[in-house]
């Protein structure tokens, strides 16, 4: 039995990390005079859970599954603005394999991201340029007119402007971005800058790390640039000395020497890693291990406390045994707020700022035993009143750092003798412990510059918003009518030339849509505009389109699914619902009708009160959980509807996106399929013949990879449905700890450890009492969720089993188990099977 678990675990591991794939044969190099559009409706689209979005240009794939690099658009959840950007992917030959999310290692407009619709384009000049949608120039390679032949992604992820000589015009990795890939060589004069925060970009970020001619130094961005983690060549000065990523290490070279000056170290790569400037100054190794991206390592915690890191407490703020606070002096007024109560580590603001005006009135606050995380010498040998006195005479000094020798720690004595830093700009401070044993001889104070509360108000702050924002509005008025009754025009001319072609379009197919099918109701647009109350109650959104609940005079529900702006909907329309409208069967949502009114296109479906399944499975209340017959019976019904697309229907129908959203329930949980044949009405794709990609990640079959599509497809995603509704999850939750995310990966580890019971939906007493049974089907989830395509049951066959008509077949072959067997047979049956555009549609 375990060595089963192991085998089908293998096959998990592939089908799992294989199940999302856009389409294959991506290439790796680009011509002259190309151009690409970040198109909403592109098939190269891909949108995960967590509604991260790529679409994939270039691939340097691998001739095994494994870690390799795809450039093109991509957005990081909030899709309103994108990058172009290299992305480190898990690929198999020359396509991406899009699990697990993809990792962003150089973009090119992180501080200019642009809009969908913007245009990359390698020009015949050979510039690579970056324009948004209004055609303003985002970012560019500006090598026009030198002579470049080609643009190739290498496999180490580089992205290179070649000539005909082969040799290097432009490459991405002369401009890093915040991270640094295998192989990748920092030279001196470049430099990693961070991103503002985890989910904003842009080189905002306060840290970088900088490789100069002494050595790798990391440094937060002020007036002066504050050093805080360095690592120096001695007694070496070359202007072209580097660093360069090995396996294992980050080393410094000097030019024309083969020895590494230096050493860092970290583990060595069992997989994708790569290395990334955090936006709290952190340098960390990121590796894709136990099937999630882990930190391998934190590259300057050799050197640095955490109580080292610039802003580990913020602006001001002072960091004590993991704790942030803002520095007080314990009188009633204090000098320093925290920015966010909840959020000590955010920093602190003074309360009343200073001002350089106002210098008289600036004074100290003293804090014993604390000290900065940087400190260089500006006054030696002094003491602290002198300091206090040259920071007060200088604007630009913000505190005092005061370093001295402790000569009788019990007794001190001022005027200590000491050395002191006046920095520009201050960051987090640490207090130090007394009783280390630096500070028994070292002590260290600092004192920052306030400003005392004044009566006295600036008559130029009082009076002056008032007329500055008169001039502005004055401003806004002359330039506002201006460029208004500039807009108005253009505008104006616009929609009537948009309204006069349309019309026509129109009218053409008015004409064409004038032939009336059958049996199907046929609706006016305002007809459904009043059943459905002005598309007021929106019952959900699908890949086709939002549904809205409405009724029919005769008071039957409907649910009117608008097609409208969802991509091309095709000539053949009327064709195919007419089809959709002849296909009956009790567990397939019945078409009523549907409306094909000017540009109008809506579906009108039987209303199904208990909505769709994911309402249910992902329910966590226990009330409303569904007993162990009432989802052995959905389980059945979804069967017996996909078995009469698959086999009973005139021509064969495969229904390319199954999942539960797709599935509805009737008054009595009866479960019928939604959204079948769609894929016929709605050519989402119209540049691309063949390979556009159908489906939503998590429920598509491995064999995408391949583009042999068979009915099986659906088996898969069925076998994941089946598993969710087992489960009471989504097949990939992202709300769950990084090792419990993935629901197969999860049901492998389970089934290897011979725990399956402790995934079965905890919400529910009556499925923990029917363990045995949902055991059962669980194993008959794993039958259909086989990554070969061919070993999979057929729906007719699984509705035997899980009737209990036919036995389960225990002796299966698992000989296709083996990978290196699944990834020949994807080789053998690509060469040969070409997918037919016809196969993957609805009936006819
Ligand atoms: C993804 O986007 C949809 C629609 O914009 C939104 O409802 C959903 O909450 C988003 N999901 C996440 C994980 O942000
Ligand atoms: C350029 O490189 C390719 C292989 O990378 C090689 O086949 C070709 O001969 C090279 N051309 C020149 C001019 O060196
Ligand atoms: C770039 O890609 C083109 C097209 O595949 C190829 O002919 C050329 O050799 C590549 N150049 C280099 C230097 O790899
Ligand atoms: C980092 O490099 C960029 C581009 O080379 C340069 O403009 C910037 O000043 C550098 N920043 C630092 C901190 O060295
Ligand atoms: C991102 O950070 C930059 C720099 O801190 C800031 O100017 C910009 O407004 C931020 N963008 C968003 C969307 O928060
Ligand atoms: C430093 O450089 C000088 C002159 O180049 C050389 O004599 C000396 O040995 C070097 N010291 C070390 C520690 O390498
Ligand atoms: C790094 O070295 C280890 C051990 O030699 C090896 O297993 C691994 O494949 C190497 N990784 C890369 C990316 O070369
Ligand atoms: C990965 O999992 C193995 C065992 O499951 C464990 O020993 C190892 O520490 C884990 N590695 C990481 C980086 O979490
Ligand atoms: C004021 O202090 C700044 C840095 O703290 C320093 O660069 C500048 O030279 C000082 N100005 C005077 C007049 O001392
Ligand atoms: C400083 O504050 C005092 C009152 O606290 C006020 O009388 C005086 O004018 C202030 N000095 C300046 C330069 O504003
Ligand atoms: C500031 O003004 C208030 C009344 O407006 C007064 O009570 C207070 O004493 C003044 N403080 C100083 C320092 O002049």
């Amino acid at each position: 039995m375990s060595e089963c678990w192991t085998i089908i675990c293998t096959m998990f591991l592939l089908s799992c990390s294989a199940y999302v794939s856009s389409q294959p044969f991506y290439s790796a190099t680009a011509n002259l005079a190309t151009s690409w559009i970040n198109n909403d409706a592109d098939s190269r689209s891909l949108t995960y859970e967590d509604n991260t979005t790529i679409r994939t240009i270039l691939v340097k794939g691998r001739e095994t599954i494994g870690f390799s690099y795809a450039c093109g658009f991509y957005c990081n959840g909030n899709c309103e603005t994108y990058l172009f950007a290299v992305f480190m992917v898990l690929t198999y030959r020359n396509s991406a394999i899009y699990n697990p999310f993809p990792r962003v290692v150089w973009s090119a407009n992180r501080d200019n991201p642009v809009r969908i619709g913007a245009t990359l384009e390698l020009t015949p000049e050979g510039d690579l340029v970056l324009r948004d949608v209004d055609g303003t120039l985002a970012w560019s390679t500006g090598t026009s007119g030198m002579s470049v032949a080609s643009l190739n992604l290498t496999k180490m992820g580089n992205l290179v402007l070649f000539d005909k000589e082969n040799s290097t015009v432009w490459q991405s990795f002369d401009h890093p971005t915040d991270a640094l890939v295998p192989g990748q060589i920092l030279a001196s004069g470049q430099n990693l800058t961070a991103s503002a925060s985890p989910t904003n970009w842009t080189r905002g970020g306060l840290f970088s790390l900088s490789m100069t001619s002494n050595g790798l130094v990391a440094s937060i961005q002020a007036d002066s640039p504050q050093v805080y983690y360095s690592n120096l060549y001695t007694n070496v000065s070359q202007e072209s000395n580097y660093a360069r990523y090995e396996n294992g290490s980050l080393r410094l070279y000097v030019t024309g020497t083969n020895n590494a000056y230096a050493s860092i170290t970290f583990p060595q790569a069992s997989s994708g890693q790569y290395i990334k400037l955090g936006h709290d100054g952190h340098l960390r190794v990121l590796e894709w291990r136990n099937r999630s991206w882990t930190e391998v390592s934190d590259i300057f915690s050799s050197d640095l406390a955490e109580s080292n890191y610039p802003m580990v407490c913020g602006k001001y703020g002072i960091y004590t045994n993991g704790q942030c606070s803002c520095p007080s002096s314990g009188s009633s007024a204090p000098n320093f707020k925290q920015i966010n109560e909840r959020h000590p580590n955010l920093g602190c603001l003074e309360v009343i700022p200073l001002t350089c005006d106002d210098s008289r009135n600036h004074s100290f606050l003293d804090i014993e035993d604390a000290t900065y995380f940087r400190f260089m010498v500006d006054i030696e040998r002094t003491n602290l009143d002198s300091c206090k006195e040259a920071c007060l005479k200088n604007c630009s000094c913000k505190a005092i750092i005061f370093q001295y020798d402790i000569i009788r720690p019990k007794e001190k004595e001022y005027p200590l003798s000491g050395d002191c830093y006046l920095p520009s700009e201050i960051f987090s401070f640490m207090n130090t412990d007394k009783n280390d044993a630096n500070s028994f001889f070292r002590g260290s104070s600092v004192s920052i510059k306030v400003q005392i509360a004044s009566n006295v108000t600036s008559p130029s702050r009082e009076i002056s918003p008032i007329k500055v924002e008169r001039e502005k509005s004055i401003l806004r008025l002359v330039l506002g009518s201006t460029t208004g009754i500039l807009c108005v025009a253009v505008v104006i001319g616009l929609i009537v030339f948009a309204f006069t072609k349309k019309k026509k379009a129109e009218e053409a197919e008015e004409d064409y849509l004038g032939r009336v099918p059958g049996m199907l109701t046929r609706f006016s647009y305002e007809e459904l505009v009043t059943a459905t109350d002005n598309f007021d109650k929106k019952l959900g959104e699908g890949g086709f389109g939002s549904v809205y609940k409405g009724s029919l005079k005769d008071n039957t529900r409907i649910a009117v699914k608008c097609l409208d702006g969802i991509g091309h909907i095709k000539k053949s329309f009327l064709a195919e619902v007419e089809t959709l409208g002849n296909i009956h069967h009790v567990n397939l949502v019945r078409l009523v009708g549907f409306c094909a009114d000017k540009s109008h296109r809506l579906l009108v479906y039987e209303y199904m009160c208990n909505a769709s399944l994911d309402r249910w499975i992902y329910n966590r209340r226990q009330e409303s959980a569904l007993d162990w017959n009432c989802r052995r019976k959905i389980i059945l019904d979804i069967a017996k509807g996909l078995a009469y697309l698959h086999e009973e229907c005139r021509q064969k129908i495969i229904h390319l996106d199954i999942k539960p959203q797709n599935i509805l329930l009737d008054e009595n949980y009866n479960a019928k399929i939604a959204d079948f044949g769609l894929s016929k009405l709605i050519d989402r794709d119209q540049s691309h013949v063949v390979t556009a990609m159908r489906g939503t990640p998590g429920y598509l079959a491995p064999e995408w990879l391949s583009a042999v599509i068979t009915e099986k497809v659906d088996v898969y995603s069925f076998g994941v449905v089946v598993l969710e509704i087992l489960c009471g999850r989504k097949i990939f939750d992202i709300s769950l700890p990084e090792e419990d995310k993935h629901l197969l990966s999860l049901f492998e580890k389970k089934g290897e450890d011979g725990q399956l019971l402790d995934l079965i939906d905890k919400c529910c007493k009556d499925m923990q009492s029917n363990g045995r049974k949902v055991l059962e089907m669980m194993q008959i989830a794993a039958w259909c969720l086989q990554s070969n395509y061919v070993s999979r049951p057929s729906m007719s066959m699984l509705i035997k089993v899980i009737e209990g008509v036919e036995e389960f077949a225990k002796d299966l072959d698992y000989n296709f188990l083996n990978p290196q067997y699944f990834v020949n047979q994807i080789q053998v049956v690509e060469d040969v099977t070409l997918l037919s555009p016809s196969f993957l549609s609805g009936p006819r």
